[in-house]
């Protein structure tokens, strides 16, 4: 017996695919028998998205939810949770419907459902897969105890722009990093497999190419060549696909002068006959549509061209349900085209196990057992504090001190719970949330003095303050005192103090959807505080709120600390406070790049080198460079600091020529040299300095983040292969050539140690 050990894996593989292959054989039985007691109607309504009470992001709302769902003209929905309004939503489809076809239920469940986490942007910064992982884990126990089985995530679109407000929402600017982040949500949602009760299935979004909007203005004209597509932009949709997401939506861009809701190279081609996708593809609301302001014609003409595409199912515009069946009887679109999207929308449903139990995710019980509870908050806590940027830190001013200290917190996000959250908060209750003031009251308790002041408003520009409250609530306010009054405050506080904590930035809704800016410094009136605290001589730590990048030229001179925390959630003045006062060490790094202006946009590592490189001096003529600013970053991707110091040696490869599928091995030695245990993003790059193409000056190729206890030493390996060497070349083949390459090993993208190896096929 035990020499047949061996074939165990094997056989197990077999009993797998067979057992697959069974349920796709039973679900394929069932979808045709369903179908074949279907009307045209019925068919159309499946492919119908409505939305009920969600504030519309789009051209409107759904009208007459309730009756359309009884007729059958409705697929799915979002916008409802909580398990006794979606078991009522429910009941009108499986009872009153013809055919009593189950709705999916959908949200944009983004970074948690009511425990919120830190926005996407920071949860990337902790370049950490299993806290990402558990966050989208943990989001999809409590929005399925709402009773959704469908979430509106993961956001993988890469973006090289901070003035695109969405760029909070995704993963940065690399497709590596993005790639393993897509995959790590996709598994945290759909769990163990996508019929159980606590998993949601996933929607990548969106595709494609979203983040390239020009001039990082929301929504705008995209114009990429195929070959930045396909290095750059297309992986992390491929990567979140292949980690089994069920679903994928379209975006409001064009796409090589089609708008990607009708554009079948895009849906077709390249999503199901190369990538094979099997899933469904969504619009985004009323994207379809919007094609008619794109230019592609009336409503019934852009829905006929959305179906032909590729696309499934219609968010919101009704295009589908209002035009399809005259297309079909004019011959503008097909019987095989409406069945095709109808069959994989009820896949979905039929892998959501609803067909079984349409109330599969509708448990009261788990309202109150499986939501906000002392573990996801706590979680949310050792999360946010991994995605914490240390961005500067002299005189090792940070941590502070638990006992006797007089700290002046100052600033418009310092006693506040609603900015906490970030944007996409959807079920979150900012007012559950934990603002700076009282982390900082928890974690320290009475050992420090606190003299807590405003200090500003997060703006005084009424016209901006009315733009950022667009949906009615009042989410930023101007204080009745006049902004001498509380700069004076502050001044009083702070001249008490032996440290200035400053909590500034970007508050809720300055970043997200349709929150482009064209400035993406800190707001004026918070930055009068901050020089005011500057002025008075003693140490001043920014503790800085943003969804994106922002140029902080004058704050990265003149404050003693930066401590970039984004938007960190729920949790976010424990995990604050847990940094500040070291009990936790921050490790996150950057996963866009920090630009010194908005003038260098777009500004990202993975540039090309030019035939006239820059060479480190603006003043050079000819030069790529700018007469008045030098090319490099603020802050570099990759970038982020640790109260400990850590050192790299020198690089030791393996070989220095290698032939065909060899391996490499790539090392370093890191040696934690100052006073705490810290954590290290350890970071491996690749160059390809001679290639049939031009290729990026690097890119990333594989990090591990490594724990060393202070004085502690590691030897971190990093095994290389042809497959790390590959490239889409102008024929779109990915291959790589053989050449000379360059391995760097470090801390961030612009601080290597590097070797050179010789690799031929
Ligand atoms: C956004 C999507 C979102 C959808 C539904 C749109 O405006 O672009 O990301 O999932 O609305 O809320």
């Amino acid at each position: 017996m035990k020499r047949y050990t061996f074939l165990l894996p094997l056989l197990f593989l077999l009993i797998t695919l067979s057992a697959k292959a069974q349920t796709d054989a039973g679900m394929d039985a069932f979808v045709k028998k369903l179908m074949s007691q279907m009307t045209l109607d019925e068919k159309i309504g499946q492919l119908n998205l409505v939305t009920a009470g969600y504030p519309p992001t789009g051209l409107g709302v759904s009208l007459g939810v309730e009756e359309k769902i009884a007729g059958g003209q409705v697929g799915g929905i979002f916008g409802v949770y909580g398990a006794a309004k979606v078991r009522g939503v429910q009941e009108l489809a499986v009872t009153k419907s013809r055919l009593k076809i189950p709705l999916i239920f959908g949200l944009d469940v983004i970074h948690g459902h009511q425990t919120i986490f830190p926005i996407p942007l920071g949860l990337s910064a902790s370049w950490d897969m299993n806290l990402i992982e558990k966050s989208a884990r943990i989001a999809a126990v409590e929005g399925t105890a709402d009773g959704l089985n469908w979430t509106f995530s993961p956001m993988v679109d890469i973006a090289r722009d901070p003035r695109w407000g969405r760029i909070s929402e995704g993963s940065g600017e690399d497709a590596y990093l993005g790639s393993r982040i897509a995959a790590a949500m996709v598994k945290g949602y759909q769990g163990p497999g996508l019929s159980q009760n606590n998993s949601m299935m996933a929607c990548v979004k969106h595709f494609g190419l979203y983040g390239a909007a020009e001039g990082g203005r929301d929504y705008n004209t995209v114009d990429m060549s195929r070959n930045t597509m396909y290095n750059y932009f297309l992986p992390p949709y491929k990567a979140g696909l292949d980690a089994g997401a069920g679903s994928i939506m379209t975006s409001f861009n064009v796409v090589d002068a089609v708008p990607a809701t009708g554009n079948r190279w895009l849906l077709t081609d390249l999503l199901r006959k190369q990538w094979g996708f099997k899933g469904f593809v969504v619009t985004d609301y009323t994207s379809l549509n919007e094609m008619i302001e794109h230019g592609l014609g009336d409503l019934q003409t852009v829905s006929a061209l959305a179906l032909h595409a590729g696309v499934d199912m219609d968010m919101v515009g009704e295009g589908f349900l209002t035009t399809l069946k005259k297309s079909l009887k004019e011959g503008k679109v097909t019987q095989a085209e409406i069945d095709q999207a109808c069959r994989l929308v009820l896949e979905a449903k039929y892998k959501l196990g609803l067909f079984e139990d349409p109330y599969r995710y509708v448990d009261e019980k788990r309202t109150t057992s499986d939501i906000l509870t002392a573990e996801h908050r706590q979680a949310a806590r050792e999360i946010a504090a991994h995605t914490f940027v240390l961005l500067k830190n002299d005189k090792q001013t940070l941590p502070l001190k638990k006992q006797g200290a007089n700290i002046a917190l100052v600033g418009p996000l310092a006693d506040n719970r609603r900015d906490m959250l970030g944007t996409w908060v959807v079920a979150g209750d900012w007012q559950k949330s934990v603002s700076v003031k009282e982390g900082i009251q928890h974690v320290a308790g009475s050992g420090v003095n606190i003299l807590y002041a405003k200090g500003a408003n997060i703006t005084d520009d009424t016209a901006f303050i009315h733009r950022l409250n667009f949906f009615g609530q009042e989410m930023v306010s101007l204080d009745k005192r006049t902004p001498d009054e509380m700069i004076r405050e502050a001044a009083g506080a702070a001249s008490q103090a032996d440290v200035i904590v400053a909590v500034l930035g970007e508050s809720q809704s300055m970043s997200g959807e349709s929150s482009s800016r064209s400035d993406i410094g800190i707001p004026a009136s918070q930055e009068r505080l901050l020089k005011e605290m500057v002025a008075t001589g003693k140490p001043v730590v920014l503790v800085l709120f943003t969804g994106r990048p922002l140029t902080l030229p004058w704050e990265a001179e003149h404050c003693t600390s930066i401590l970039n925390v984004w938007a960190p959630g729920t949790e976010a003045g424990n995990a604050i406070a847990d940094v500040l006062f070291g009990d936790v060490n921050p490790s996150g790094k950057l996963s866009a790049t920090f630009p010194r202006s908005v003038g260098q946009i777009p500004l990202y590592y993975n540039h090309k080198n030019t035939g006239r490189p820059y060479d480190g001096s603006p003043q050079t003529k000819f030069r790529s460079n700018y007469l008045d600013i030098s090319n490099d970053p603020l802050y570099p991707f990759g970038y982020g600091l640790s109260y400990t110091t850590f050192s790299y040696s020198d690089l030791k490869l393996s070989k220095t020529a290698l032939k065909g599928a060899e391996k490499l091995t790539a090392t370093i030695t890191l040696t934690n040299t100052g006073k705490y245990d810290g954590e290290e993003v350890v970071q491996l790059y690749i160059s390809d300095p001679v290639a049939t193409i031009s290729r990026s000056v690097k890119d990333l190729k594989g990090f591990q983040k490594v724990m060393l206890k202070a004085g502690e030493s590691k030897e971190i390996s990093f095994t290389i292969t042809p497959e790390d060497l590959k490239f889409y070349n102008s024929d779109l083949k990915y291959d790589w050539e053989s050449g000379e390459f360059v391995i760097g090993i470090g801390t961030n993208s612009d601080e290597l140690k590097s070797g050179k190896v010789n690799w031929t096929k």
